[in-house]
């Protein structure tokens, strides 16, 4: 609590709201007695100004462009770090000594090998079945299949088991079931391999036959992970902590911020922006053309991959991505005309008093999804690996919910609807 207080004088009565200043220097109202005390509620629809929580997780300064996790810079950890090690970092809040970073890993890998019923759920599904869609579910299903572990835990066997559950799994589930669509059988978790290259490998390997995975490859799947490993209360982070403050289990949370993902405003943008820059390239758009059809808001077509809530000067994941991207295009020798394409565009808007004025510039799915496709990732899975990602970020938010004993959320709203009314009859309606 800081000794700043606000005043606010409603309807002749005057009352104090206390503030409170974080770490970085942001500040906000405590509201919380506002209604007790006057009988008022604040409305902000799509919660721009609204703080639902403190966090010790995740700082972005979206002015100044400055993403990071428990304190230490996004490009840092791009720079030195591994996932585990990052999603560790994101989880626990210190970075891992030796001891606790081989616990983790071997944590992860014991947790590898999905029960084998699920292969049956995995046929299941049609065969062109959106993979976000198939992926929400079975981590759903995996709540079906570890029932011991649906309580309420932030420390202990009763926090990793499920943690470490999701965290391999989520990797044969996906996998597996883009394996079982193409008509292949689904591969085994290779605990000799990095998080990053098993996922390659579940994706690539054929029997007898071992997905060579090449350290640039490794290094940029690794990168794309670490970078989508938390961003505090967006969408899908809100959606796993609001959920979770029901005190519904682990599993069922996760998959609901899978579903929240999903949409293109979100997540979804990453394959978004493929396909725009594909229907660009095959329809031989001129790039010129597209941002005016993107300014002109009866189109109702949008830059995908531009656009921040946040970020209102640099995304610094986006940033770290376009490097990579170059890196990893030229180690696989891949001349992409989607990539020539993209700076087009991002040259374009960024000139554009649009774009500018509204401070527009390319987010984290602008270029990672030609990271993606040089990695061979179907577009539809884009998303997906986003979600892989984010597990790290959602599950330190549940656990961070529970540290903190928030009760259940449940926000408030202005009704606007009729006033009461007498039931009609069918006949006289
Ligand atoms: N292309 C064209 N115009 C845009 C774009 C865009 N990509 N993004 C925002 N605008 C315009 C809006 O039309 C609005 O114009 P107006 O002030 O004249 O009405 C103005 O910029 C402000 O945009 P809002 O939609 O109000 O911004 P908001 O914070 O609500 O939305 C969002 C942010 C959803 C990211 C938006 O910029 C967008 O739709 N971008 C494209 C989708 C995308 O890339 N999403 C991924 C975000 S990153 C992530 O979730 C991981």
């Amino acid at each position: 609590m800081s000794d700043k207080k606000a005043t606010l004088t409603y309807d002749g009565k005057t009352i104090e709201l206390d503030s409170l200043t974080g770490t970085e220097n942001e500040t906000g109202l405590d509201i919380t007695k506002l209604r007790a005390e006057t009988g008022l509620i604040t409305l902000d629809p799509a919660y721009g100004n609204t703080g639902s929580c403190t966090s010790d997780i995740t700082f972005i300064d979206g002015g100044k462009g400055i993403l990071r996790y428990r304190g230490y810079a996004i490009e840092e950890l791009c720079e030195k770090s591994d996932f585990l090690e990052t999603a560790f970092l994101v989880l626990y809040g210190h970075l891992p000594n030796s001891e606790e970073k081989e616990t983790f890993k071997t944590g992860v890998n014991d947790a590898a090998g999905m029960p084998s019923d699920i292969i049956g759920h995995l046929n299941a599904f049609p065969k062109d079945a959106p993979p976000m869609a198939t992926l929400s579910s079975l981590i759903s299903v995996l709540a079906a299949h570890n029932t011991d572990d649906l309580g309420v835990a932030y420390e202990g066997e009763s926090f990793t088991k499920p943690l470490y559950t999701i965290m391999a799994q989520v990797l044969e589930l996906a996998a597996g079931q883009y394996r079982v669509n193409i008509g292949k059988t689904p591969n085994t978790y290779n605990p000799e391999l990095s998080y990053a290259a098993n996922f390659m490998h579940l994706m690539f390997s054929e029997p007898g036959q071992p997905y060579e995975v090449l350290p640039a490859v490794e290094k940029a799947m690794d990168l794309f992970l670490i970078l989508h490993a938390d961003h505090e209360q967006n969408c899908s982070t809100s959606t796993v902590r609001i959920v979770g403050s029901s005190q519904s289990n682990l599993f069922s949370s996760v998959s609901a911020g899978i579903g929240a993902l999903w949409g293109p405003l979100h997540g979804g943008a990453n394959c978004e922006v493929i396909k725009m820059l594909n229907s660009i390239y095959n329809d031989g758009i001129a790039p010129s053309d597209f941002v005016a059809k993107a300014k002109d808001k009866s189109t109702g077509v949008k830059l995908m991959g531009f656009g921040h809530r946040v970020y209102k000067n640099f995304d610094p994941r986006a940033k770290v991505l376009k490097v990579q991207v170059d890196n990893v295009l030229e180690a696989l020798n891949i001349d992409d005309p989607l990539m020539g394409i993209a700076k087009e565009l991002e040259e374009m808007a960024r000139s554009d008093s649009y774009f500018v004025d509204r401070n527009l510039y390319p987010n984290v799915d602008f270029y990672s999804g030609i990271l993606l496709k040089a990695l061979n990732i179907p577009i539809d899975m884009f998303t997906v690996l986003f979600a892989i990602g984010r597990i790290p970020g959602w599950i330190a938010n549940y656990r961070e919910l529970h540290t903190q004993g928030q009760r259940i959320g449940r926000p408030r709203q202005i009704y606007t609807g009729s006033a009461l009314r007498d039931y009609v009859d069918l006949e006289n309606r």
